[in-house]
């Protein structure tokens, strides 16, 4: 499985030879400029709530791709609508796709659409890869919810919020790292802008103390697991 950091929230995921996007705000991220959304391949879009920082691109990407949108029932709906290909979930459900199993899980935040129209609940993924199995949590507070993850399945990475403001700060992420019960994170919904900078050698730092492995990817890079 690969994982590439494409910014923001928005990941890439090759598992099992299909092409996963996450979340994909490429075109309004200025951070993430040297990133063309006509060269990114796309099988499926997932989205984890309808706030604008994770959808701006999905229209775009979908049009040239044909990529399957897999989101909430309100999103997917949305989607649908407009002609889109879309695979409704919601929370506590699972579905296996051709690259693996996704479950849609809680995630605390809000999700209306960038014109206020509703966007059902937000959420994160879990999905179970052929080799590994991961987490992204999406847009979320700490949350008890958490503790159930491990229940069903063993994360070989979770991918956390750690920007503080609108989602965890580093602190709860390290807190969220022990409910799930996995010590490598990738964290993500930072710097991109103002009110999300963090510092990185002191969040490093921190999961490191606790016996943590928090990895920042430049935008662009991938990680192999
Ligand atoms: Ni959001
Ligand atoms: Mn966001």
């Amino acid at each position: 499985m690969k994982i590439t950091f494409y910014g923001h929230a928005c990941l890439g995921i090759e598992v099992s030879g299909k092409h996963i996007l996450v979340d994909p705000f490429i075109s309004g991220n200025t951070k993430a400029a040297h990133i063309d959304i006509n060269q990114l391949k796309a099988d499926f879009i997932l989205i984890t709530h309808a706030h604008q920082d994770h959808i701006l691109d999905v229209e775009a990407i979908a049009k040239r791709t044909h990529a399957v949108i897999v989101s909430n029932a309100e999103i997917a709906s949305h989607y649908s609508a407009k002609g889109f290909n879309c695979h409704p979930m919601n929370h506590g459900g699972s579905w296996n796709f051709t690259f693996g199993t996704v479950k849609y899980v809680n995630a605390i935040h809000s999700s209306s659409f960038p014109d206020g129209s509703y966007g059902g609940n937000p959420g994160g993924f879990v999905i179970v890869g052929e080799h590994k199995n991961i987490y992204i949590a999406g847009d979320t507070a700490l949350t008890m919810d958490m503790k159930l993850i491990p229940m069903r399945t063993k994360l070989d990475l979770a991918i956390l919020p750690i920007g503080s403001n609108f989602t965890m700060d580093v602190d709860d992420a390290i807190i969220a790292s022990d409910f799930v019960d996995c010590d490598k994170i990738l964290g993500y919904h930072y710097d991109t802008f103002g009110y999300i900078e963090i510092n990185h050698e002191q969040a490093i730092r921190k999961f490191f103390d606790k016996g943590k492995d928090l990895m920042l990817l430049e935008i662009g890079k991938s990680i192999e697991l």
